[in-house]
């Protein structure tokens, strides 16, 4: 087993705190530890693209090995957003989940609306580095920063890890299944419960809309539950 990553050596700074390290957060070496369809949401611009991003430099982190100090071995993402602040549309998480809760941030920031919680988006780590528990230094970093500034909760839309080698069990059975110690048998469902999470929602069907980047007559994505042994009404559809 490899050897845990040692807490002080690891810095975690805000983009605000150090901007000279965002070109480093978008290598192609970093962006690749994502699934392909996760680099297709169009609503990732909102909060990526066109200088959204600037919006959120409190809220993006970049993770440094002390060791070689300009070197960022992991990135994580969070978004603020207004929730139960009594707006009638606002009084449950979103069932678009990732997609949703940056679109929530994107109209809170165009309505001038104070956003009173935070979400996760990402934490990556540099596929040299996993295994040695830097996600969870990162989602430590998440956490207290989120704390720090206020807000009282982090929600977190989850993609377990290994739900892909179960596509027939149904994702809340799946996310709520523990082993004999008690903990989550998904390995990141774990690691955000180890951090303190609960599950909060797992009803839901799966609505984050991927779609390519340029047309293409190739469909190959269909989420759709089944019913009596048979594929039911699609829920997610990778669009040509
Ligand atoms: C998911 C990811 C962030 C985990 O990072 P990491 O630093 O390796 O995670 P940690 O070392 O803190 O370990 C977290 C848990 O995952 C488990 N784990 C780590 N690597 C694993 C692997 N290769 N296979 C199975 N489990 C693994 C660990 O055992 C640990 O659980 P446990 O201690 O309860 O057993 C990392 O694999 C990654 O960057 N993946 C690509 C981006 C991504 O998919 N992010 C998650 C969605 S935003």
């Amino acid at each position: 087993m490899t050897a845990r990553f040692p807490k002080e050596r690891l810095a975690v700074f805000t983009l605000a705190e150090r901007p000279d390290l965002c070109a480093q957060l978008f290598s192609a070496e970093i962006q690749s530890g994502l699934p392909e369809f996760m680099r297709h949401d169009p609503a990732a611009a909102l909060y990526f693209n066109d200088g959204n991003l600037d919006r959120y430099l409190d809220f993006a982190f970049a993770g440094v090995d002390r060791e070689h100090p300009d070197r960022v071995i992991a990135r994580a993402f969070s978004v603020p957003f207004a929730f139960r602040d009594g707006s009638p549309d606002r009084a449950e998480l979103p069932d678009e989940g990732w997609d949703g809760v940056i679109r929530w941030a994107h109209q809170d920031w165009r309505k001038g609306r104070m956003p009173n919680a935070v979400s996760a988006l990402e934490i990556n780590v540099l596929a040299p580095y996993r295994g040695r528990g830097i996600a969870q230094l990162m989602m430590h970093a998440m956490r207290d920063n989120t704390r720090a500034r206020g807000f009282a909760d982090l929600y977190a839309p989850l993609r377990p890890s290994d739900k892909h080698l179960e596509p027939l069990v149904p994702f809340a059975d799946y996310a709520a299944r523990c082993r004999d110690d008690g903990l989550p048998y998904d390995s990141w469902v774990r690691t955000h419960v180890r951090a303190g999470a609960a599950i909060v929602n797992a009803v839901g069907p799966i609505r984050q809309v991927v779609a390519p980047d340029a047309p293409s007559l190739r469909r190959y994505l269909v989420i759709a539950p089944v019913k009596d042994g048979k594929p039911g009404t699609p829920v997610q559809l990778q669009r040509p």
